[in-house]
């Protein structure tokens, strides 16, 4: 090795070319999420079928849909489905800060408008901001509401409301509404009837509910059965959308799993512990949507359904190769149909070449942790040389093993006892020290007592001795 701590081993940018010994499967999720196909992941725990599936998610662009439900006023209980998509967003935002109609200065409206909206004083006809309540040039009271009969007793609408309704006559000789507002910078806003329409529509709020958001994360795990967790629910109300003390149907729509994947990566751990729910799966998988309904048939929720909710995700799957039998026959020719199968390597040749990946890896594990310190030469030697034994005790052949979850615990393990000691490096003795500690309870009792029956004999005995001395 041509290095004398890990530091100086550059670590790729690409999380796919993160991943050591795994060649084929790495080529092949490049293929899978440039053209959004599926993926069905067998292979060994800790060999870097979780990291293949978030490096897949992360080449994926940025989702460009949000999904939210709207209060359907006829039907409450059939929500009505709306997609936005980041440019209508965009527009909606921009319609609701734009600034409708044309800023004008106060000299240049009818002097019946800036008199009524406090610019203009009407005994010497000079302008001044409408904050002084007495004209600036001849002290006159400004203050339209004394020059109303009922001044006194009513204030006027333009007071009030800052604004003026008139009307011009526009080219064709058509009668047009103008709307003047006074404005916090002392100008007047002019609007035309339908600017005025606009704006005040871009300002309803409509009865939405997000349910996908357009910022989330475009990769999301499953694991276990959990249907409403996969397919989504419809919340019970106990008081069944009352209008005054219930909740209305579309505020307790939530989106499944498959919903939030939409766009992005839809990872199943252990696909077999999904049970019944695969069929569900591979309906989303066809249809690429999928109905939102209360899942509990005696809620009531369960009379509520949003159709055609998007799902249109990557499955990537991850499994044991024991567990092959239980997977769904039909949901596996489903991945296979527009995807790929691929089982994973548990170890690799002992070449120089794979050798340096062992160090890309320990470098990696170093600096993804961000709390612990560089490996020396020296005690990357430590690591290969597990590497080797743990290759010949599960795999039984040389090589090494690429069951690197065990590998990053020692790495962990030998960084906290280097930073223990204040070390700069982690160092061979740190590495020992790790390898010693990370043996799992098996393999310590197999240390001591030859193989892990003995143990459990050895174990009985020291129980029985409480009572004879002999066992
Ligand atoms: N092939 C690999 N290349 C680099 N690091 C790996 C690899 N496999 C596992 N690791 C390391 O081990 C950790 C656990 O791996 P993970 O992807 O969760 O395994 P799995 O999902 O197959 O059980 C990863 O976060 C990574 O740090
Ligand atoms: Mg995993």
């Amino acid at each position: 090795m041509d290095f004398e701590t890990t530091a100086e081993i550059p670590i790729p940018k690409d999380p796919l070319e993160r991943v050591i010994g795994q060649e084929e499967a790495v080529n092949i999720s490049r293929i899978v999420s440039s053209q959004k196909r599926h993926l069905l992941m067998v292979g060994a725990p800790g060999t870097g079928k979780s990291m293949i599936a978030r490096a897949i998610a992360s080449l994926l662009p940025p989702p460009t849909h949000e999904v939210s439900v709207l209060h359907n006023i006829e039907r409450p209980e059939r929500p009505i489905l709306s997609v936005r998509t980041s440019k209508m967003l965009e527009m909606e935002k921009g319609e609701k800060e734009k600034e409708w109609g044309e800023s004008v200065h106060p000299a240049d409206v009818p002097s019946f408008v800036s008199e009524r909206l406090g610019f203009r004083c009407r005994r010497c006809g000079d302008l001044s901001t409408p904050r002084a309540l007495y004209c600036t040039s001849c002290g006159a009271d400004k203050h339209p509401q004394k020059y109303s009969p009922f001044g006194d007793l009513l204030p006027s609408n333009d007071q009030r409301d800052g604004r003026v309704h008139a009307v011009r006559i526009d080219e064709d000789g058509e009668e047009e509404p103008i709307i003047y507002e006074k404005t916090d910078d002392d100008r007047i806003r002019k609007l035309t009837h339908s600017d005025f329409k606009k704006r005040a529509a871009a300002k309803v709020k409509k009865l939405r509910k997000v349910i996908v958001s357009l910022s989330r994360p475009n990769f999301v795990q499953v694991v276990g059965n959990n249907e409403t967790e996969l397919l989504g629910d419809v919340r019970h109300d106990p008081y069944g959308s009352h209008p005054e003390i219930g909740t209305p149907a579309y505020l307790r729509v939530t989106a499944g799993a498959i919903h939030e994947a939409h766009e992005g990566v839809l990872y199943v751990d252990e696909m077999t512990t999904l049970g019944d729910a695969q069929k569900y799966l591979l309906t989303a998988m066809q249809d690429r949507n999928f109905l939102i309904t209360g899942r509990n048939p005696s809620s009531a929720g369960s009379t509520v359904r949003v159709e055609s909710v998007p799902c249109d995700f990557i499955l990537v799957g991850a499994m044991n190769i024991n567990d092959l039998p239980s997977l769904s026959p039909a949901l596996r020719s489903r991945i296979r149909g527009s995807g790929y199968e691929i089982v994973l390597n548990t170890n690799m040749e002992d070449t120089p070449s794979n050798q340096e990946k062992m160090a890309q890896f320990v470098a990696q594990e170093i600096q993804m942790d961000g709390r612990i310190p560089h490996a020396t030469a020296d005690a990357f030697g430590k690591i290969l040389e597990e590497s080797r034994k743990i290759c010949r005790a599960t795999d039984n052949k040389s090589g090494l093993t690429l069951r690197l979850r065990v590998l990053s615990g020692i790495i962990k393990l030998a960084g906290d006892f280097a930073s223990l000691n204040e070390s700069e490096f982690i160092d061979s003795a740190h590495m020992g020290q790790a390898i010693k500690q990370a043996k799992s309870a098996e393999e310590q009792l197999e240390e001591k007592y030859g193989n892990i029956w003995s143990a459990g004999l050895a174990d009985y005995g020291a129980r029985s001795k409480k009572g004879s001395e002999t066992a």
